[in-house]
């Protein structure tokens, strides 16, 4: 089920490729060999060592504290144990904003000593210069704009962003000003799927979605809350894939033979290659389109989309069939694409709270 010889690892004309054909790219996180291993043995197409490996490995409640040192430790690990993946070094919070300088130093670490292939940086038109010069240093990154965990403050608190005119042009307007500055493609984070398309459609550059919906070029997923491995917080639009890849890790013991006649040593019979068959099903359900679909995705409602609609920047996007097939419709119930935040009244916020499964989840 799972194939053993390494692809060849991915560049950006793959990826940009991969936007033309309409094939989305599954990626992951990873901060340790745990998690490295299902992601390089997978195959997934880029691994990002988030800076949220000190929430989920290092126990910090955000993402704030963790230091440069902190993450060259996971981005050297992921490196030695996924020497076929393209892996992206998330830059913390305080390594780039404060000058171009310290950007192009810290990036540059990212890339010297830890090996990467590119960097991730948050932030759009008030971050331009520093990833300006981190990309005239020759370095590859990727943009992060929507929801940017590292500036919750500024946004009171994990809201979901995208929803209103206002929200969707200063968005679009940060995307465009990062694709000028050269960045190799953007990561948009918590926005309903149908703004998130029209940034996708409207730029040259990939654009890839964590909790984004599935109109996008590809998802993200972070490895603990596809194994259902950190329970503090998981926002609703994460699939815990653990509960799909059951019966087929039940199979696969019940295929690997006799302990007492296959050595004990050996024998690959635990976590290892359940995880790896949960990210297997992530990979597939994302190529398929099946992943996130209407029920990871956030709602917008009938009069927000109206509102998104009246924008200057808003484009008629031509349909055509469409490698991602199972992709959110418009209903009529008012709701455009339905998940967590209908059942909790908001429609606006995901935080701790959230964890309770809207009522249509529970039937
Ligand atoms: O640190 C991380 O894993 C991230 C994702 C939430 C996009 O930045």
């Amino acid at each position: 089920m799972i194939p053993e010889q390494p692809s060849e690892k991915m560049t950006v004309s793959k990826l940009r490729q991969m936007k033309k054909e309409k094939k989305p790219a599954a990626w992951v996180t990873a901060y340790t060999l745990s998690s490295a291993e299902p992601a390089q043995s997978t195959h997934v197409d880029m691994i990002l060592v988030g800076d949220s490996g000190g929430m989920v490995e290092l126990g910090y409640e955000t993402t704030n504290p963790v230091t440069m040192d902190e993450m060259l430790m996971f981005a050297k690990a992921i490196r030695r144990a996924a020497p076929h993946t393209f892996v992206i070094g998330d830059m913390p919070q305080g390594s780039y904003e404060t000058s171009p300088r310290d950007a192009v130093r810290n990036a540059l670490r990212f890339i010297k000593e830890a090996g990467c292939d590119a960097v991730k940086c948050e932030g759009g038109r008030r971050m331009t210069k520093p990833i300006r010069a981190i990309v005239d240093a020759g370095v590859l990154v990727i943009g992060h704009l929507g929801l940017t965990p590292q500036s919750t403050a500024s946004f009171g608190g994990y809201r979901v962003q995208g929803k209103t005119k206002k929200s969707f042009e200063a968005i679009i307007e940060d995307a465009w000003a990062l694709e000028e500055v050269g960045v190799f493609a953007i990561l948009l984070e918590a926005m309903p799927s149908m703004p998130a398309e029209q940034i996708a459609f409207q730029l040259d550059i990939p654009v890839y979605g964590i909790g984004a919906g599935g109109r996008v070029d590809g998802q993200l997923i972070i490895m603990h809350d596809l194994l259902g491995d950190y329970q503090a917080f998981r926002p609703w639009f994460a699939k815990c894939f653990i509960p799909d890849v059951e019966g087929a890790f039940h199979q696969y013991l019940s295929q690997i033979g006799d302990p007492r006649k296959v050595g004990r040593e050996t024998r690959e019979d635990g976590i290892r290659v359940l995880r790896r068959i949960a990210v297997q099903r992530y990979i597939e359900d994302v190529r398929t389109g099946k992943y996130p679909g209407e029920e990871y995705s956030y709602p917008l409602k009938a009069e927000d989309l109206e509102e998104l609609k009246s924008s200057r920047y808003w484009k008629d996007i031509p349909k055509e069939p469409s490698m991602i097939t199972n992709v959110p419709t418009q209903v009529d119930s008012g709701i455009i694409v339905g998940s967590s935040a209908q059942g909790n009244g908001s429609g606006q916020e995901f935080n701790r709270s959230d964890v309770e499964p809207p009522a249509h989840l529970l039937v």
